[in-house]
């Protein structure tokens, strides 16, 4: 039986990482058996061209049906002043939460490679592999009320940051899970040191932790502590658990740890339906250019062979693919130091070249 992958490249840079991703499949079918086809459906700006809703109805019913969703990235300043729902951003929303995409796993793994890519000693980074778990369904993201309204002859802007019981819940099961799989810690942020919600957060994942999970490790810290641990010692966290825009921020935080935005992969995973995407945006600042880094959605099939497909050897066989070209020394200008400076399409032949390869070894 084939595998249908819905494949929405979206805007800026999306089209062009989602072109590698895709050959790397295409190899996967062809050298390795896997079964996978693939549609491909318009989101954000390019969904709001082509139809006037940013998640068209056409790509809701093609990402419904299928065994797992392609994302590439969305947004872009040319429709950065129109209606807040129909803006590329609220397509993305809008699929996550049709969805049901409430576990957004983002990993920081530390290539030995890229140590001198950071930003920070290569002391403190190297062995970095952590786990951000983002919710992202609901928090501030989604609560209500929301707008700009007016109000005593002033006008003032206002989100709702809350989280009900259960999905509190199923986020903390989820990470505690994650956790048994990895080396058993949690971490789990907020600001219950402020925020009534956080406090509930807090005693929601107390509780669970007791009833279900008291072999794995649990931790509390504060974002702000967090933000800065991230920097000081990232080598304390194996998984860390949080909410819709703190997962946001600290996952873009960690991508640094790493060398790039341009290598953090991400499994969006609801009950039924499941998305993946890199961590990064349309980085409109050099679309159309051929120089983005496709690591990221590369990974992110990876992932997805993992997570869904359940082809964890094929998964296994991306990953070393990766490690491979960067173990010859080809960067994206986004990794460069001094080594071979590759193309966005060239770093995805050369992925696509080492899996070939290993591919004839094999057999
Ligand atoms: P961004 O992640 O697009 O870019 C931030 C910086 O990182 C830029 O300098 C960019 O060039 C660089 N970068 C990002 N991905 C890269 C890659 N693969 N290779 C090399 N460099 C890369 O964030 P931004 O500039 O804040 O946002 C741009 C647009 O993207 C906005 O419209 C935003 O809403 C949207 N966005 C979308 C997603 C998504 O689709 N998941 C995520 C974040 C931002
Ligand atoms: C991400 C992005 C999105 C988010 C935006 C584009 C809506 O930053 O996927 O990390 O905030 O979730
Ligand atoms: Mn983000």
């Amino acid at each position: 039986m084939s595998i249908n992958i819905a494949v929405l490249p979206g805007d800026g840079i999306g089209p062009e990482i989602v072109r590698e991703a895709l050959k790397v499949l295409d190899v996967l079918n062809r050298e390795y058996g896997l079964n996978a086809e693939w549609e491909e459906a318009a989101i954000g700006g390019v969904g709001y061209e082509e139809s006037g809703d940013p998640y068209p109805e056409v790509t809701r019913k093609l990402s419904r049906e299928a065994d797992a969703v392609l994302l590439g990235a969305v947004g872009g300043p040319k429709w950065e002043s129109l209606d807040k729902p129909l803006r590329p951003e609220a397509g993305l929303l809008g699929i996550r939460a049709d969805l049901g995409l409430f576990a957004n796993y983002r990993p920081a793994r530390v290539y030995r490679q890229l140590l001198d890519a950071s930003t920070l000693k290569p002391e403190v980074i190297d062995g970095v592999d952590l786990m951000v778990i983002r919710e992202l369904v609901s928090g501030v993201y989604f609560g209500q009320p929301r707008g700009i309204v007016e109000e005593g002859g002033q006008r003032k802007g206002l989100n709702t940051m809350s989280y009900t019981e259960a999905e509190v819940e199923r986020i903390a099961r989820t990470a505690f899970e994650t956790a048994r799989l990895r080396t058993g810690r949690v971490c789990s942020v907020d600001k219950a040191n402020v925020l009534d919600v956080s406090e509930f957060w807090r005693e929601i994942i107390c509780r669970v932790h007791g009833d279900e999970f008291s072999d794995v490790e649990l931790s509390h810290m504060y974002v702000d502590n967090a933000a800065m641990q991230l920097i000081r010692n990232p080598k304390q966290f194996d998984v860390i658990v949080t909410s819709n825009l703190f997962g946001d921020i600290l996952s873009d935080e960690a991508s640094m740890l790493t060398g790039s935005i341009g290598m953090l992969p991400s499994a969006s995973i609801g009950e039924r339906h499941a998305m993946y995407e890199p961590i990064h945006g349309s980085a409109p600042d050099i679309s159309g250019q051929n120089k983005a880094n496709p690591l990221a959605t590369v990974l992110s099939v990876s992932m997805m062979l993992k997570y869904t497909l359940n082809q964890s050897d094929l998964a296994d066989k991306v990953d070393a693919a990766v490690e491979a070209v960067l173990d010859d020394g080809l960067r994206t200008p986004d990794l460069a130091g001094g080594e071979q400076l590759v193309s966005c399409s060239g770093m995805g032949d050369a992925v696509c070249a080492k899996l070939e390869r290993m591919g004839a070894e094999q057999v």
